[in-house]
């Protein structure tokens, strides 16, 4: 009975697994403080997204992580960055089994670790970060990226990216606005996933936790500017955004339950604090209770197979 009138259930298919690829190395390098988690070299890679296809998931979200980073992010331009490398071996080895995604963003690439060029002040240049970002679409769709993740948070991206897609004939090229994306503490994991070099924060470009009305605003940008999915990002403290989001999108909505969700629940469970297995299907359920269509998360290929 309780199965048959579950509002909600987990799907592999609604799935995404985020992946990370180092360049320079031939072994996959574990991430201290995302346990199970690694930096996988192109071989590891490519065994990697072999597994998300069998399990069925939906896709793989990329995320490169260069050897070298200058202060307009060049490698992640360059056709040879490791991140454009990455995503052909992927697509030559998975080809449409999974929806290859890949971060739209400057701050893996460029020395001083934010998401965008700096002006003259050290301020985050919005417009001409735009100018990077165009490129970037360019040379990520030319590797053969299905959809772009915009997670930069510049103004105006969406349309930038949009433009320069069209009229470069990627018109089969989607785009995954990161809608609503917080300034959050969460994402600390992740700093050492990519190696980041960021020392301050996002607070100039990412949402104030405290506010909700602007996430939807933010949303309804991105839906005017040519979205193909938005997302809300990180998922768990901020599943009233999700919820206002996905009550009035025309186009899917996902949520990305970050490193720092996936840290808390692991670490919790490694001292025996929590049944690990209930509180990862409790925490990926309650975000599509609260309206995800699909969820990035670090579990993905783990919770496929259970469902299998
Ligand atoms: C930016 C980006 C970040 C994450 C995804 N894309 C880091 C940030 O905004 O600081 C975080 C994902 C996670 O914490 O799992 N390229």
């Amino acid at each position: 009975m309780r199965r048959l009138t579950a509002e909600n259930r987990l799907h592999p298919a609604e799935l995404i697994l985020p992946l990370f690829v180092r360049e320079g190395t031939s072994e996959p390098l574990p991430i201290q403080s995302m346990p199970g988690v690694v930096q996988h070299s192109i071989d590891s890679l490519r065994r990697a997204v072999t597994d998300a296809a069998t399990a069925g998931l939906g896709g793989v979200m990329l995320f490169g992580v260069p050897e070298r980073r200058d202060a307009t992010g060049t490698g992640a331009i360059d056709p040879d960055g490791i991140l454009n490398i990455g995503t052909r071996a992927v697509v030559e080895e998975v080809g449409d089994a999974l929806v290859v995604q890949t971060d739209l963003c400057l701050d893996e690439f460029t020395d001083h670790g934010h998401c965008g060029v700096l002006d003259a002040s050290g301020r985050v240049d919005n417009d001409a970060t735009l100018l990077r970002y165009r490129d970037m679409a360019l040379a990520q769709a030319e590797a053969g990226s299905q959809l772009l993740g915009l997670s930069g948070m510049m103004d105006g991206q969406v349309a930038a990216v949009r433009e320069v897609l069209d009229a470069a004939g990627h018109i089969d090229t989607a785009i995954l606005a990161y809608a609503a994306k917080y300034a959050s503490a969460f994402y600390g994991p992740f700093r050492e996933a990519v190696d980041s070099q960021l020392s301050g924060d996002r607070r100039s470009y990412q949402q104030h936790p405290a506010n909700r009305r602007e996430g939807l605003r933010e949303a309804t940008l991105d839906l005017a500017e040519g979205a193909d999915v938005l997302m809300v990002k990180p998922a768990m403290s901020y599943l009233d955004v999700l919820s206002d989001v996905a009550a009035i999108s025309d186009v899917p909505v996902w949520a990305y339950q970050v490193s720092g969700e996936y840290a808390m629940i692991e670490a919790a469970a490694a001292h025996g604090w929590i049944d690990r297995g209930r509180a990862i299907e409790e925490s990926l359920i309650g975000i599509k209770r609260a309206g995800a269509d699909a969820i990035l998360t670090y579990w993905a290929l783990e919770i496929a197979n259970s469902l299998r």
